[in-house]
Parts: structure tokens; C-alpha cells; sequence
């Protein structure tokens, strides 16, 4: 099966030019211009941008949370990605205390089978820190998983001491693999919720209050000094905070592998989103928690510096009916996490190259080619070259959207950009050389995706 893409302007993470992409089985097999060739099936790109497929390094599909789960499962959430030019995802499989990582493994491999109409790779959240789950830390990285959560907050459930963390961190050091860290100081904020509660406040935006930025930066520093100490490069998840920013770049500026991913809330949504009236604040209970605007001038800045690397989106939808509802009367019981799978392309093509805040070939990087060299993808994903796998996005610079709920293909009933206008959109969308989106419609069967075995992490500088 050979396809040929003719006529549009092709954009890498340092490129831009006009040529033509000759598919055959899946890859991309020529670049050229005008290329003579014969494909079984066209595609016309004029006046359109041909991206990298988007890679998105941290999602929750199907994520067990207090009785139920996450509500976008591996069909529904996959679906929604491609709709948003998301063509490759590393969702994290869980060891609950008690299991092995196998086990952990297992499970949620059984959860993606037969549903993901996108490629997908696993990050291994540990809870879990014993000689046998170190030692099966390095099975991990055989089998492809090869980066490792660790939490410094949740306590009782995911949180970490330091011994552990940084037993796990020896352990990956010497495997090849990458840590993933959850940056805030769990303790401190137990402490302040406990207090909170007992005074009486139980409305959303005692969820931010109770998880100050400076507690993100204190462990921010905290896990990139055991980092240091275990001589193994650490990745700060959802960064949200000056603070932690902060920490980030001085490690780096003294050459140490410290990498970062910031998300699209942190870049567009602020602490005001918790004062909407009644319970609307719900909406937005996510860790670490939405900040006050002046974070997001930072954020911008670390992304065009290159002290963060990737927006991620940190995917976790609970819808408000009978989800976020069990925390009405209590803010620690609202489940955390929001949506945001299908809406991360656009949003920072929109706000971030259209608004002057990075350039074309950097909004590339760090929503594609940055996360697959650092998860150990690059180049089969991330980039457009010969070899690599035909993951394509017909970028439309020109059209806008209005994002709503009612449009949107993620299966919750509420969206924290609800009514946005956005400029720049992706109009058809390829996987391994099948068109999976185009004219609005999903051309996908469940369980077309392929589960990514990664290798070692890329670069440990970028
Ligand atoms: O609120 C969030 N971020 N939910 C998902 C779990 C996590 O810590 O990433
Ligand atoms: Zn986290
Ligand atoms: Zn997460």
C-alpha cells in the first residue's frame, strides 16, 4: 500500500520546507520534491503544514480512582487524541502496594488490547519499593517500559520516602531507564489539608490552597538533588510553578540531566478557574493545582528557553456527574484530574506559535519530537524521515474551532476550555500510513494500535 502526500509544507523540530511524503506499509519510504511516483492512494496538502504526529508522554485512560475510573478508557480516549493530531500516547500502568510490577504490567496491557486505535507505550507507576519490584525493574525496561513514576505526594497511597526513591533511582540508573517524578512535598500538604478541613473549608479552591507552589519547589529540588546523588536523569512531571521552574534551570545550568514537561492547563487556566461560582471549581482539582497567572508567563518562557522540553496533558477525566460529586461536601474527595487529550495540539499551536511565544519548529519539539527522544522513541516517532513510521498530521494554520464539550470526542461532560476560539487545527490525521481521521470522521477500528516497546531514553542533554 503506498500513499503519496503532495503540495504541503513539511515541519520538523528544525526544518520547514516544501516536498512531497511517499508512504509504503506504514513508513515513510521518500521526501522529495515533486517526486515521481506512482501510490495507490493521494492526498493533497497544498497551503497546509505536515506535522509529526503529536506524542503525548502522560495520560490516565481507564485509571482505577476511589471506586471507579477514569472516564475516557483506551477506546475513547485514543479516539479522542487522533481527533486532536495526538497519534502515539505513554499511559501509566500502576502497582497498587501488594503487587508485582508484572502483575501491574499485565493488567494494563489487558486494558488497552482491542480498544486503542493509536499506538501506546506504558511508564510504570511504582508504590510499591522492595527487592523484588527493584529487580523487576529491570524486566521492565526489557519488555519496552522504560521510565518509572514515583510520587513525593498522595500519602498512604502512591507517596514514596526518600530511601525508596532513591533505591529506585540506583536501580534505573543502572538499567537504562528514566524516573518520572510527582513533585510536591505530601506531607506538608496532608498537614494543610487536615487543618483546612478542620476549619470548616471544604469548597474546590481549598484544593489549591492547601498545595502551595512552594511545596511543588521544595520537592522539585529535593527529587533532582537524590537524582544527582543516584547519578540517574530524572523528568519532573506536570510543572507547574516558578519555584520548581526554578529548580529545574539551576540544575541545568550546571549540566545536570534535570528534564521537565509543563501542560496545557498550567499554560492557559490559573487559580481564578477554582472561584467560578457554586461547585464549577471542581472542574479544575488537578495536582499539582492550577496557579496564579503570573506562573504561566514563566512556563512560556521555559519552553522557548528549553528549561522545560514537553507539554504533555496529564489526561485524568472524571466527569462531574457522580465523579467530582463525591467531593461536594469535602475538596480532598474530589477526583483528581481533568481532560485534555484531544485539545493539546491546538491549544498550543494557538497560544503558543500564533500568540509569538515559540516558533514553528519549536512547537514540533516539544510536543513531538521532544517527548519520543526522552521516552525512547525517537526516530520512529517524532519526526518525519525516511524509516520513520508514516504518523502524519495535515495541519490546517488557517482554520479555528470553538472548543465545547458537545464537539469534542472525550467522554466527559464538561470542558475546561468550554467556548475558547483557537486558530490552527488538524484536518487529517495518518498512523502508520492508514488515515485514521478526516472531514471530521474517525476511519479507525479499536484496537488497531500497537503497543510501543520503547528503548532507553534519548539524549540526556537536550
Ligand atoms: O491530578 C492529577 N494530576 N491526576 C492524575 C494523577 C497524577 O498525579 O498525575
Ligand atoms: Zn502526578
Ligand atoms: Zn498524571
Amino acid at each position: 500500500m503506498r500513499t503519496l502526500i503532495r503540495g504541503g509544507q513539511i515541519v520538523t523540530a528544525t526544518d520547514r520546507y516544501a516536498g512531497d511524503i511517499l508512504i509504503e506499509d506504514g513508513v515513510i519510504r521518500t521526501i522529495g520534491q515533486s517526486l515521481d511516483a506512482t501510490a495507490d492512494h493521494h492526498i493533497d496538502a497544498k497551503g497546509r503544514l505536515i506535522l509529526p504526529g503529536g506524542v503525548d508522554v502522560h495520560t490516565h485512560l481507564d485509571m482505577p480512582f476511589g471506586g471507579s475510573n477514569s472516564s475516557d478508557d483506551f477506546e475513547t480516549g485514543t479516539v479522542a487524541a487522533a481527533f486532536g493530531g495526538t497519534t502515539s500516547i505513554v499511559d501509566f500502568a500502576i502497582q497498587y502496594r501488594g503487587e508485582s510490577l508484572t502483575e501491574a504490567l499485565d493488567h494494563w496491557h489487558r486494558r488497552a488490547e482491542g480498544k486503542a486505535v493509536i499506538d501506546y507505550g506504558f511508564h510504570m507507576i511504582m508504590s510499591d519499593v522492595n527487592p523484588q519490584s527493584l529487580a523487576d525493574m529491570d524486566r521492565m525496561v526489557n519488555e519496552g517500559v522504560t521510565s518509572f513514576k514515583l510520587f513525593m505526594a498522595y500519602p498512604g497511597v502512591f507517596m514514596l520516602d526518600d530511601a525508596s526513591i532513591f533505591r529506585a533511582m540506583l536501580r534505573t540508573g543502572e538499567n537504562g531507564g528514566l524516573i518520572a517524578m510527582h513533585a510536591e512535598n505530601g506531607g506538608v500538604i496532608d498537614v494543610l489539608v487536615q487543618r483546612a478541613l478542620a476549619q470548616g473549608h471544604t469548597a474546590p479552591r481549598y484544593h489549591a490552597l492547601t498545595r502551595p507552589s512552594l511545596a511543588e519547589g521544595e520537592a522539585t529540588h529535593r527529587a533532582i538533588a537524590l537524582a544527582q546523588m543516584a547519578h540517574v536523569p530524572v523528568y519532573i512531571v506536570h510543572l507547574t510553578a516558578k519555584e520548581a521552574l526554578d529548580a529545574v534551570r539551576q540544575a541545568r545550568d550546571l549540566g545536570v540531566a534535570a528534564y521537565a514537561e509543563t501542560c496545557p492547563q498550567y499554560l492557559f487556566l490559573s487559580y481564578d478557574n477554582y472561584e467560578e461560582p457554586g461547585f464549577e471549581g471542581a472542574k479544575y482539582v488537578m495536582s499539582p493545582p492550577l496557579r496564579p497567572k503570573d506562573h504561566q508567563d514563566e512556563l512560556w518562557k521555559g519552553l522557548g528557553s528549553g528549561d522545560l522540553q514537553v507539554v504533555s496533558t496529564d489526561h485524568c477525566p472524571f466527569c462531574m456527574k457522580e465523579q467530582k460529586e463525591l467531593g461536594r461536601d469535602d475538596f480532598s474527595k474530589i477526583p483528581n484530574g481533568a481532560p485534555g487529550i484531544e485539545t493539546r495540539m491546538t491549544l498550543v499551536y494557538d497560544g503558543g506559535v500564533r500568540a509569538g511565544r515559540i516558533d514553528l519548529n519549536r512547537f514540533v519539539e516539544i510536543t513531538s519530537t521532544g517527548p519520543a527522544k526522552l521516552f525512547g522513541l525517537f526516530p520512529r516517532k517524532g519526526t518525519i524521515a525516511p524509516g520513520s513510521d508514516a504518523d502524519l498530521v495535515i495541519w490546517n494554520p488557517d482554520a479555528s474551532a470553538v472548543l465545547s464539550q458537545k464537539t469534542l470526542h472525550m467522554n466527559v461532560d464538561y470542558n475546561p476550555y468550554e467556548g475558547r476560539r483557537v486558530q490552527g487545527v488538524p484536518e487529517i490525521v495518518l498512523s502508520r500510513g492508514e488515515v485514521i481521521v478526516q472531514d471530521g470522521a474517525l476511519h479507525a477500528r479499536p484496537g488497531r494500535g500497537r503497543f510501543l516497546r520503547r528503548g532507553p531514553s534519548g539524549p540526556r542533554i537536550m
